[in-house]
This record gives C-alpha cells, sequence and structure tokens, in this order.
C-alpha cells in the first residue's frame, strides 16, 4: 500500500482540528514510528509501499478524538531521553525542562555526593533526568499513583538509572523512609497538580479529555494545598541551605513567593519561554 494517498487522507480529516504543519509532523512522527522510515527517507523515496496501514488507520481515528500523539505512540522526548508514556501520567512538558536546567546548573559542581527528591513524579521525567545528568546525585521519587510508578519505573530502566521510587502521598505522608530522621534531601524538586477547577476552561479537550485529572487539578479555593504541604515536608527534610524548586502555576508566582519567603532565604522567581512566572527556588533558612 502506497503511503502518499494515506497522508492526504491525513490532511483531509484532521484539517478540522489541527494546522497542515501539526499534520503533517504528526504523519512523519507516526511512519518513522511504525515502519522506522525517517522523514527524510520517505522525501527521497515519495513512492514507498507498505504492507499494512491498519496502524495508522488506528492512530488516524485516535487523533481524530483529539488523544495526544504521545498517547497513541506511547513514548515522547524529554530533555534529550526517551520517556514511556500512559494515560496514567502527564506528559512532560517543555517548561519543566527549564526547571530541570535550573537544577543542574545549580548542582553540577557539588562534590559530594547529594540526595534529591521529586514529589509527584508521574513519568519520572524530572527524576530520571536529573539523575542521568547528576552522576552525584542519589535520586529518591515519590507518587501517590501505583499506575505512575510503574511508566517511572520503566523509565528509570529505560535510561539506566538508578531512582528509589516511594509510593505514598504528600499531603498525608506514611511511609517509614520518609519519616526516618536519617534520611534528609539536598534538594527537593515538584511539579504538583496546580490548575484552578476555574482554569478548566481555558484548557484544550486534548489535555482535559485525555490526561490524569490527579496530576492536574486543585480547588479553586485551595490552589497551593500542594505547595504548602511540600514547603513544611521540606523545612523538616532538606538539609540547612538545602533548595526547594517548585514549578508553579503561573497566576500564583506572587503568592508563591509569599509562600517561601516564610522559611526560605534567596527565593528566586523565574519566567518559562512564554515569559510566565513558571518556577521558584528557596534555600531553607
Ligand atoms: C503535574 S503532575 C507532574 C508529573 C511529572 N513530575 C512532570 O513534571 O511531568 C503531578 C503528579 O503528582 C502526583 N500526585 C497527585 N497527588 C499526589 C499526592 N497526594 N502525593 C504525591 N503525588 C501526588 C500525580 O499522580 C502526578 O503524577
Amino acid at each position: 500500500m502506497k503511503l502518499k494517498p494515506i497522508q492526504h487522507t491525513f490532511l483531509k480529516r484532521l484539517a478540522a482540528f489541527y494546522s497542515s504543519e501539526e499534520i503533517n509532523a504528526f504523519y512523519y512522527e507516526l511512519i518513522e514510528f511504525y515502519f522506522g522510515i525517517s522523514r527524510i527517507n520517505l522525501a527521497l523515496n515519495p513512492d514507498v509501499e507498505v504492507d499494512d496501514a491498519s496502524k495508522l488507520n488506528e492512530a488516524l481515528k485516535d487523533l481524530e478524538a483529539q488523544k495526544p500523539i504521545q498517547y497513541i505512540i506511547g513514548e515522547t522526548e524529554f530533555y534529550g531521553l526517551k520517556f514511556k508514556v500512559s494515560q496514567s501520567v502527564l506528559i512532560p512538558r517543555p517548561e519543566t525542562e527549564e526547571l530541570i536546567s535550573w537544577i543542574i546548573n545549580d548542582c553540577k559542581d557539588a562534590s559530594a555526593k547529594i540526595n534529591i527528591l521529586d514529589i509527584g513524579t508521574g513519568s519520572g521525567c524530572i527524576a530520571v533526568s536529573l539523575a542521568k545528568n547528576l552522576p552525584n546525585a542519589k535520586v529518591y521519587a515519590l507518587d501517590v499513583s501505583a499506575e505512575a510508578l510503574k511508566i517511572a519505573k520503566q523509565n528509570a530502566e529505560l535510561n539506566h538509572v538508578d531512582i528509589e521510587f516511594i509510593e505514598d502521598s504528600i499531603l498525608d505522608v506514611k511511609h517509614s523512609k520518609l519519616l526516618s530522621e536519617d534520611l534528609k534531601f539536598d534538594v527537593i524538586v515538584s511539579n504538583p497538580p496546580y490548575v484552578r477547577e476555574l482554569e478548566k476552561e481555558l484548557m484544550k479537550p486534548n489535555v482535559l479529555e485525555n490526561e490524569p485529572h490527579l496530576a492536574l487539578f486543585v480547588d479553586n479555593d485551595n490552589p497551593l494545598l500542594f505547595y504548602k504541604a511540600i514547603t513544611n515536608f521540606a523545612v523538616n527534610k532538606l538539609y540547612k541551605n538545602g533548595s526547594l524548586f517548585f514549578e508553579i502555576n503561573e497566576y500564583l508566582g506572587q503568592d508563591m513567593k509569599a509562600l517561601l519567603n516564610l522559611n526560605f532565604n534567596e527565593v528566586e522567581l523565574k519566567k518559562d519561554i512564554f515569559e510566565k512566572d513558571r518556577m521558584i527556588k528557596g534555600v531553607l533558612k
């Protein structure tokens, strides 16, 4: 079966939802994923044929239903690494890569071993990227979702890093390791759920209908629920001068600054590439 007519079908059936650039990007990504044919090879051999195009037709139906391509193929790229994803985990976002660069830059000259904890690890994208780039770090990663932790463990294996995973809720910590006085951290990082229910209407249906709500939403009347719990935890579990890093809701930068100022020095708010308040750091007093 020739591929060219299938590309035309993609362009026609998806035109109501996506730009032609986006549709072509999906198409080429799928061809590479299912048949191992790169975009450049396809351009060089436009009449190339495949035996069975059924997977492409299935993917087209999923795209029409606005399923994100990362869930269709079950993987994505993040911080230059490959990650498996399922609908139990949030698709890692580019903004989070900026947070990771900040942490790596801060920690790269540490001569001694450092302990890092990632709270709400999801796919493990933060924990795995830090472990991969900070050979001196012992990385721990926590999530309340057993399904998310399964994926995160696969991602640690896929990327050949050793991470200690913990299943627990940061809102009600029970795990003996985390309660133990013996374990303290140099760095705690979290990208917790931070989207208020009232912001739902600003979100695209492909996010709302496919990504796990456990990873996204907080009540309108307590949007800093996770940040408050994590800062309280960090006050007890960071070494003195240890650092707390958060990804944050762009609308809550000033509230986050006020929260961190209570117990942290050198509080620094940073914008993402879209000029939105997106991450914050504090150093424990
Ligand atoms: C915004 S996602 C972040 C996922 C990943 N760290 C990333 O940056 O892409 C938030 C994560 O927090 C987890 N989570 C939600 N409630 C939690 C709780 N009470 N304790 C620990 N983790 C929780 C969710 O399962 C989800 O994986």
